[in-house]
Parts: C-alpha cells; sequence; structure tokens
C-alpha cells in the first residue's frame, strides 16, 4: 500500500503509555498530519513532553500542538496510578531538542480538517476537550471530518467508577458535545480494549523483535502490565485501550462494530460520566450515533503491534 492510500488521522491524545503506542501505530499506518495535547493522564505540559519524546523515539516528522489544560467545566482529573508521576514511566527518557508547533491544537484540529474536506479521522485516546472546543469553533467540521474515532466509555461498565471511564468522566461536557455532533463516531469502549491485553510475553517478543524504539516500547508495556497488575489486582497486563481506536481507522476488519444511540450522563449521582447505551434494539428509539467495538481479534491485533514496533529503529 502507498503512502498515498493509507487514511489521514490527526491524534488527540494525553501521554500515557497506551497514547505512546498509539503514536507508533499512527505513525506507521497513517498518514499523521499532526499529534495535538491535551490534559488527562497527567498534566497537559507532560502529555505534550510525552508526545515530543514519542516522535524522538519513533524518528517521527510530526507536529505536535499543545491543547487544553483543563476540561470544558470540571476540574481536572489525573491517572498517575497507571502512568507514573511523569505519565510515560518506565524507560529512561531520550534527550533531544524537539518543542511544540504551536500552543494552539484547536487551530490547528480547524485548519487541518479544512485544508483536506472529508479526509480526516481524528483519533482522540484522552478526554475530548479538544474535540469539543474545535467542533464549537467550527461546527462546519461535522460535516468536513472523515470521522473520529475515540477511546472512551463503555458498554455497560467504567474503570474510574462502576459506570465512567477515566477520558469521558474526565470531561463529560466535552464528551456531550461530541456524541451529539452527528459526526462519523466510532468508540472503543473498555468492553472491546478489555479483549486486546499485552503481557510481559509479549513484551518479551516486542523487545526481541526491534530496535531502540522497540525496546522503549516494551519498557513501557512492563510498567503499564504492571500498574495494572498493582491496580486492579489483576494478572501483570495492560489492555491497549489507545491502540484500538487507531487500528479501527487503519485496519477495520480487526474489529466488529454496532451501531447504537449512546448518551453521556451529565448529572447522575453514581453515573456522571456513563456512556448510555440504548441496546434494546425497539422502534421509536433515538437513532444511532455512534458505531461502537463490540469485537476485537486481539491475536491479529498484536501481530500487528509487534510488526509495527519492530518496523522503526
Ligand atoms: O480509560 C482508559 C483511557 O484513559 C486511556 O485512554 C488511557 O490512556 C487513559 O487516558
Ligand atoms: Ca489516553
Amino acid at each position: 500500500m502507498s503512502t498515498a492510500d493509507l487514511p489521514l488521522i490527526l491524534l488527540d491524545c494525553d501521554p500515557g503509555h497506551d497514547d505512546a503506542l498509539a503514536i507508533a501505530l499512527a505513525g506507521r499506518h497513517a498518514r499523521l498530519l499532526g499529534i495535538t495535547t491535551v490534559a488527562g493522564n497527567v498534566p497537559l505540559p507532560l502529555t505534550t513532553a510525552n508526545a515530543l519524546t514519542m516522535c524522538e523515539v519513533l524518528g517521527l516528522d510530526v507536529p505536535v500542538h499543545a491543547g487544553s489544560p483543563c476540561p470544558l467545566v470540571a476540574p481536572l482529573r489525573t491517572a498517575e496510578f497507571i502512568h507514573g508521576a511523569s505519565g510515560l514511566e518506565g524507560p529512561e527518557h531520550p534527550r533531544h531538542g524537539r518543542s511544540v508547533a504551536s500552543h494552539d491544537a484547536i487551530g490547528f484540529i480547524v485548519d487541518t480538517v479544512r485544508a483536506h474536506p472529508g479526509q480526516v479521522w481524528l483519533v482522540a485516546t484522552g478526554p475530548l476537550t479538544n474535540v469539543a472546543l474545535a467542533l464549537r469553533t467550527a461546527p462546519d467540521l461535522a460535516e468536513s471530518l472523515r470521522g473520529v474515532s475515540i477511546m472512551g466509555g463503555g458498554i455497560p461498565w467504567g474503570n474510574v467508577t462502576p459506570a465512567a471511564e477515566f477520558n469521558i468522566l474526565v470531561d463529560p461536557e466535552a464528551a456531550d458535545v461530541v456524541f451529539r455532533a452527528g459526526l462519523p463516531l466510532t468508540m472503543a469502549g473498555l468492553d472491546a480494549t478489555h479483549q486486546w491485553f499485552v503481557d510481559a510475553v509479549i513484551s518479551a517478543r516486542i523487545r526481541a523483535a526491534g530496535g531502540r524504539a522497540a525496546a522503549f516500547c516494551a519498557s513501557l508495556l512492563d510498567y503499564y502490565g504492571q500498574a495494572y497488575g498493582r491496580a486492579f489486582g489483576a494478572p501483570e497486563a495492560g489492555p491497549l485501550h489507545d491502540p484500538l481506536a487507531v487500528l479501527a481507522v487503519t485496519h477495520p476488519s480487526l474489529v466488529r462494530t454496532t451501531a447504537y444511540h449512546v448518551a453521556i450522563e451529565l448529572t447522575g449521582t453514581h453515573t456522571r460520566g456513563m456512556t448510555v447505551a440504548d441496546l434494546r434494539g425497539v422502534p421509536g428509539g433515538a437513532p444511532a450515533n455512534v458505531e461502537a467495538i463490540r469485537e476485537v481479534d486481539a491475536a491479529l491485533s498484536t501481530e500487528v503491534l509487534v510488526a509495527t514496533l519492530a518496523s522503526y529503529d
């Protein structure tokens, strides 16, 4: 497949270990037009620094634009208990001279989508603050985006609370804007991402298969799996949340989706941040607004990940 055949992707993220792997996949399997950063797993200065570090590790010549330092309404909630103080704990980070292209991620998103009408996939793997602000700034984006693929939500369960997943719960108001925008929306929720785990056996394969970048990512995966084990009392393996949102665009045959109407709960005492999917299938329900990933070919997805990381220097 020539580069011209690859999908155009703008990646909005909050690196974060799994965001870092999403960058690696998008860097190889898409024309990655740019990376925009948002506060989420760690505060914005760190998510931005981590995006620049991943571009250095992967040797990507991709602009990084910093975005929103806080959610639309809620106070920022972070996830150092999984990603560590830096947001990318595990390997030693290389020193480099890279810097952000701008602090105007919203303007970059709007300009880039308008420059490629109908072609750009906006893949969002963090809280949806930047995406919501871009849609508010330029409502025409709902028509000119090829689509939006998010990691977020879950049918029906959450991870931060029984009902809410982290990316949605950090900024439910932003998610509400995105889910109501009437755009082609693909959702990799927890029920999908928890079908795809990477453990130490796979990270050892990655380390053995590649060079410096693969070794860096293998160390990220080892730290991430151990953190999940500690946090959730689960086997030491990390679910590849964010990479799935990229694969849904670059390798759509690896997932199966079902269309549902999904609403974002904003006010529930116990359910704020929940992605409320209408699974009833009855006539008269609200029209479907989301293609939710329900099945994942985890084995093939792992082979794509291993081969992709081995392809970097
Ligand atoms: O709930 C998982 C999501 O929250 C992932 O995107 C992870 O990186 C964190 O942002
Ligand atoms: Ca993320």
